[in-house]
């Protein structure tokens, strides 16, 4: 059975979560759909934009599956942990955007799942929080890392040493999530996006993404490195003829 509800809106893919009785947690098989759907979308002239979202209404995504886990070996562990990690790596280094409408509770695996993403649309229901340490384990897909990169050491390591559940209004307050709204909201970003020209998006994200790490200087010379790409594009050439025309560019991705 698939894992994953595929549908297309528009210019954007919806990707939903369809594990409902389990909330959507990330049981193996849910993880190599995932694996799958992202490689998909990252090869050359893939879907520009995805939503990631869950079924039903109680949650995003509950984390790891809790009950496929107490079966596993500590092998079994470290073998999906590092699929876990090469997945959500793979989400950051795709050129298409991925945007996380998060229409319900949003645990461990969950938040951490939303963090890879480009963005977060969140409702108004749900919880959010990097539980783990109630658990006895610590975040493992990228969640320390990821949380105090967005958030600032201090918030991320109360949120994360406490293991507390934030709601929806406090997420948005804090910057967890980007912007309140349902997933009409997500996909109606997600084609905002996605009428921009393709390889301008893709360098922005890259350019963004790469220079958080960087002293400013060398961050200005890899956002040289990223504009020198859109250069001698098609898409550049349309975007100065259309503006000259007075109509929509049409953009075609090279
Ligand atoms: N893994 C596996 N099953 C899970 C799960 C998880 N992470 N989270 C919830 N479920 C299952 C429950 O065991 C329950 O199954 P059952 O019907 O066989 O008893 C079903 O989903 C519904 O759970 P319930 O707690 O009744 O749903 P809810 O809508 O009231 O609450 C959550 C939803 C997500 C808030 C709540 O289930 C929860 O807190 N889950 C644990 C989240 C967690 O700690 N994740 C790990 C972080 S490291």
């Amino acid at each position: 059975m698939a894992e994953f509800r595929v549908e297309k809106r528009g210019a954007v893919e919806v990707w939903t979560i369809d594990g409902e009785a389990r909330r959507n947690s990330i049981s193996r098989a849910m993880l190599s759909e995932l694996a799958g759907h992202v490689a998909r979308v990252s090869a050359p002239g893939g879907t520009r934009v995805v939503v990631i979202t869950g079924a039903g209404e109680q949650a995003f995504c509950a984390g790891a599956d809790l009950k496929e886990r107490a079966g596993m070996s500590p092998d079994e562990v470290r073998a999906f942990l590092d699929l876990l990690r090469k997945t959500f790596r793979a989400i950051e280094l795709s050129d298409c955007v991925f945007i996380a409408a998060i229409n319900g509770a949003a645990l461990g695996g969950g938040t951490e799942l939303a963090l890879a993403c480009d963005l977060r649309v969140g409702g108004s229901k749900g919880s959010m929080g990097l539980t783990e340490v109630k658990l006895g384990i610590i975040p493992g897909g990228g969640g320390t890392q990821r949380l105090s990169r967005l958030l600032g050491p201090g918030r991320a390591k109360e949120l994360i040493l406490t293991g507390r559940r934030i709601n929806a209004a406090e997420a948005l307050e804090l910057g967890l999530v980007d912007r309140g709204g349902q997933l009409d909201a997500a996909v109606a970003l997600g084609e905002e996006i996605a009428a921009n020209a393709p390889i301008a998006v893709a360098a922005a994200k890259h350019a963004i993404d790469e220079g958080l790490s960087l002293g400013l200087d060398d961050a200005l010379a890899l956002e040289q490195v990223h504009y020198a790409k859109t250069l001698g594009t098609e898409d550049r050439l349309e975007g100065l003829k259309a503006f000259a025309e007075k109509r929509p560019p049409k953009f075609q991705g090279r």
